[in-house]
């Protein structure tokens, strides 16, 4: 119990909005308005309702974070030891678990997300800061044996000015996960956060620059895609851009990124299969498939959004599980309901159609299907948790990335067929599986192209496991060690003696 807590949800609920939100964007040290003077507002999903404004930056902000985040990199960052840099981020991490109720709460009620979710990211925020600060000074190079005439070694040296473009779902969360690595490597950072989702992460720049990180390594300009994100992932002076988002925009900043040869990393959807063997724990592998589809309300590329389930099962299995959903509350995120609103209204209309669409060509609906109107919450973005079963693998209900409390069925006979069901989409993100047979996981996690296989738990794990995507998820690993590799540029030093 936390009075803190409370008494913002409190303040949250009955004013519509909170006090003493960051306003501007964080630009060496400080916050500023946007050089056009451009506002724009962010909404509570929960109320439908708009909740705060921000600054809409434009070219003329990015221009001024990147050449603050270069100044930076030629100062006292650039010549801060390894350790230095793993005491900076260790500090983060206290002042993030300090501010832990505030970061919570701005979450829930920006996002829309379930508060108990909310306090999940923020935990996990700050262990992401912690992890890379543990690993700032262990960011080691090789010794290359070439015989007794020469000396050879690699340095792993910071990457430069690296560009972070953060989406809505985990906008805390995201934003950790790429920026703590790139600190940690001794990079300077410049983010867009989403522009239905910007607090968090302009507090988190705060609570950096109150940590003791120097001005101008951590920047963040608010505003849209296209009037911030692409002048950010155009700019000639960025050397590395972190997306993570849509295939459609992730494609975009590829090419953009390709006019400047400027490195990337690409984290994308997906359309993630999650098997259930007739041999699995029942229970288990229930709970399992609800966590990874009603999670966020479904919206996380790495949900597992397809049940790929033996036919000697099936029934049964959906029987409970659409029985499950009927008693799930609906209700706002801050109020800790079973399944929270989703972000926006045009994801709501995008969820809907996609599940109109289903209706419409014949699939049979299991549960819910619908947009739904809670009685306390009546004019927030909610769907009804929903299964769908797939018409065959060309099923778009199987295809499409849908981005909602959405599951397709889709049943099998064996573990050939459920790998070969699990492979059936131009994604490759995560994939998991519940069976007792230890011969029977491996090989699906072998033989299902994925960034990440879960056994018997999905989702488990956190920042230590490298996390990414393979074919339309993208390339390129966050997370664990591997994810400090993406802020480095590698330096071969050969010397004849
Ligand atoms: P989006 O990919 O357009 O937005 C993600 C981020 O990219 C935001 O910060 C946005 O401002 C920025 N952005 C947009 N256009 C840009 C551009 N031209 N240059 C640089 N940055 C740009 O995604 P959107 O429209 O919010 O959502 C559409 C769909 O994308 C969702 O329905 C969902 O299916 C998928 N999505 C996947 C995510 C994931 O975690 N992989 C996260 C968010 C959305
Ligand atoms: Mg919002």
């Amino acid at each position: 119990m936390s009075a803190v807590r409370d008494s913002l949800v409190e303040e949250a609920l009955a004013t519509g909005t909170l006090k003493g939100l960051p306003d501007g964007h964080f630009i060496d040290g400080r916050f500023v308005a946007s050089e056009a003077g451009g506002r724009m507002e962010s909404f509570d999903p929960g109320r439908g309702a708009a909740f705060a404004g921000f600054a809409a930056g434009t070219a003329a902000d990015v221009d001024a974070a990147v050449a603050a985040a270069r100044r930076a990199l030629a100062g006292e960052w650039g010549r801060a030891t390894p350790a230095e840099r793993g005491r900076v981020l260790n500090r983060l991490a206290a002042l993030i678990r300090d501010n832990a109720d505030r970061l919570a709460v701005v979450e829930s009620l920006d996002s829309g997300k379930r508060l108990v979710e909310a306090e999940g990211d923020v935990r996990g925020a700050a262990r992401a800061f912690e992890y890379y600060a543990g690993a700032a000074d262990k960011l080691h190079g090789a010794s290359i044996p070439l015989g007794p005439d020469y000396v050879g070694f690699t340095i792993e040296e910071p990457i430069g000015v690296a560009a972070q473009i953060i989406p809505w779902n985990y906008p805390l969360s995201t934003a950790a996960r790429g920026i703590a690595p790139a600190l940690a490597a001794g990079c300077a950072v410049v983010a867009k956060p989403a522009e239905q989702t910007p607090f968090t992460c302009l507090m988190l720049a705060e609570l950096a620059h109150r940590a003791g990180l120097p001005a101008g390594v951590f920047n963040v300009v608010t505003g849209t895609g296209r009037e911030a994100g692409a002048p950010l992932t155009d700019h000639p002076s960025i050397d590395h851009i972190t997306f993570t988002g849509s295939v459609d925009t992730g494609i975009r900043v590829m090419q953009t990124a390709a006019k400047h040869v400027t490195r990337l990393v690409l984290e994308l959807g997906g359309k993630s299969p999650l098997a259930v063997m007739a041999d699995a724990d029942p229970d288990a592998a229930l709970n399992g498939v609800m966590e990874a589809i009603f999670e966020n309300a479904g919206q996380i590329c790495s949900a597992g959004s397809r049940l790929v389930i033996e036919r000697s099962i099936a029934d049964g299995f959906i029987d409970r599980l659409a029985g499950r959903m009927e008693g799930l509350s609906i209700g706002h995120g801050l109020r800790n309901p079973a399944i929270g609103p989703v972000n926006s209204a045009a994801q709501l209309a995008k969820i809907a159609g996609h599940v109109e669409q289903a209706k419409a060509a014949g699939n049979i609906i299991h549960a819910g299907g619908n947009i739904a109107r809670p009685s306390n919450a009546a004019d927030g973005w909610f769907f009804q948790p929903t299964v769908v079963a797939a018409r065959g693998v060309k099923d778009p209900i199987v295809q499409e990335e849908i981005f909602g409390p959405v599951l397709a069925v889709q049943v099998v006979d064996g573990l050939d067929e459920a790998i070969a069901a699990a492979n059936c989409t131009d994604y490759a993100l995560v994939a998991g599986i519940y069976t007792r047979d230890l011969s029977k996981a491996y090989r699906y996690a072998r033989a299902v192209d994925a960034g990440q296989v879960y056994i018997n738990e999905y989702f488990a794990g956190g920042i230590e496991v490298p996390f990414g995507g393979n074919r339309k998820s993208g390339f390129g690993r966050e997370k664990g060690m591997e994810g400090l590799r993406s802020y480095c540029k590698l330096k071969s030093v050969v010397a004849r003696i």
